[in-house]
């Protein structure tokens, strides 16, 4: 499926897979679309879904709660495409290309440690070093081998 986004700085498209955040295709192709917490709390990366149908993910989330449902109001870190979708997103937004666009790496979680009640720190080893030496991405996504992908928001670690 293909995602459009309309802008204040212009129109951009990514693919989005079955079942894949909008939040999630968008940052992978290198669109710097509004996050903070990705999941469902903040509401910074409210979006007007304008043509299209998205699964609209975490029906209680705190964020949705104080959108414009009617009007259209999705959050795309929750909301999955079911359809080719055209969103408009409210907020200042680019398209990072070349070497320093977002890459997957895979990596071995060496440890982890409750920094606080919900608050956790990983530290994984990634099997090829990044051509920064350090995560450029905003978040990243653990796979815990059944089938679900917590997330970790804002890494902090290097990789070096
Ligand atoms: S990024 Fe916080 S609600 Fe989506």
């Amino acid at each position: 499926m293909t995602v459009t986004v309309q802008t204040p700085e212009g129109v951009f498209e990514f693919p989005c897979a079955n079942g894949e955040t909008l939040l999630h295709a968008g940052l992978k192709a290198g669109v710097s679309l509004p996050h903070e917490c990705a999941t469902g709390t903040c509401g910074t990366c409210r979006a007007r879904l304008r043509t299209g149908h998205v699964d609209i993910g975490w029906e209680d989330s705190p964020a949705l709660a104080k959108l414009k449902r009617d009007k259209g109001d999705i959050l795309l870190c929750q909301a999955r495409a079911k359809s080719d979708c055209l969103v408009r997103v409210p907020a200042k937004v680019t398209r990072t290309v070349g070497e320093d666009a977002p890459a997957n790496f895979k990596g071995t979680l060496n440890k982890s440690r409750l920094l606080t009640h919900d608050v956790i720190e990983f530290t994984i080893s990634l099997s090829k070093p990044s051509h920064t030496g350090n995560f450029t991405s905003p978040s990243i996504a653990l796979n815990n081998g059944r089938g679900n992908a917590p997330r970790a928001n804002h890494p902090t670690s290097s990789n070096s």
